[in-house]
């Protein structure tokens, strides 16, 4: 291996790596949101911990952060692209996204159920800065399964649904001849 490869050639090795696609949910007072994240993978099994990656701008990372409670709802396979799209490409600051999406609560955090196979529930035990994004480690203290079914993955997302990445995300990388 060379000392320092080509971004492309990092691109292209990161592009490799596997992930869920989820919904991430959370509040500040009264006001819900939610947001699509691929980067949320489990860090410890006793107790249950889970990782996720948030971006500093989005709504949903700044819910988080004052709260210090987030679900993670485990999407189907069959998800619809609009409802990838309310919550993967439109800010909470200019929608009001649980406004037609059916949800419940676990204590007060709030968990999307449409489309999901399974939820869970985490309160942050810990956060870390890594530039653009936030690492937050959440303990989980609910879990529910509602169905049985495929979940989706990002790459049946890309290949299959035609989806693309979001500016935003954690695996975004200018489009060629930018
Ligand atoms: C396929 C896909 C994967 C994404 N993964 C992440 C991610 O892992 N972390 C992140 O912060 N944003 C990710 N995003 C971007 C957010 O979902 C997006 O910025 C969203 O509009 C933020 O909403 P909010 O401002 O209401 O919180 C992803 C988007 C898509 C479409």
């Amino acid at each position: 291996m060379s000392p320092m490869p080509e971004r492309s050639i990092i691109g292209n090795t990161l592009s490799q790596l596997t992930y869920g696609l989820y919904i991430v949910s959370s509040r500040d007072g009264e006001k819900l949101n939610g947001q699509i994240v691929n980067s949320v993978f489990q860090v410890t099994a006793e107790p249950p911990k889970v990782a996720i990656s948030l971006h500093k701008n989005n709504l949903t990372h700044s819910y988080v952060g004052k709260s210090r409670i987030f679900s993670v709802s485990v999407l189907s396979q069959d998800t619809p692209m609009i409802d990838i799209g309310l919550f993967g490409f439109k800010c909470g600051r200019d929608v009001n996204k649980f406004a037609k999406i059916a949800h419940k609560f676990s204590d007060s955090c709030p968990i999307v159920t449409e489309n999901a196979l399974s939820v869970f529930a985490c309160k942050v035990v810990s956060s870390l800065d890594i530039g653009t994004h936030t690492l937050f480690i959440g303990e989980v203290y609910d879990a529910e399964t509602f169905k049985e079914g495929v979940p989706l993955t990002y790459e049946y997302y890309k290949i299959v649904k035609k989806g693309r990445t979001q500016k935003n995300a954690t695996t975004y990388t200018e489009p060629k001849g930018v």
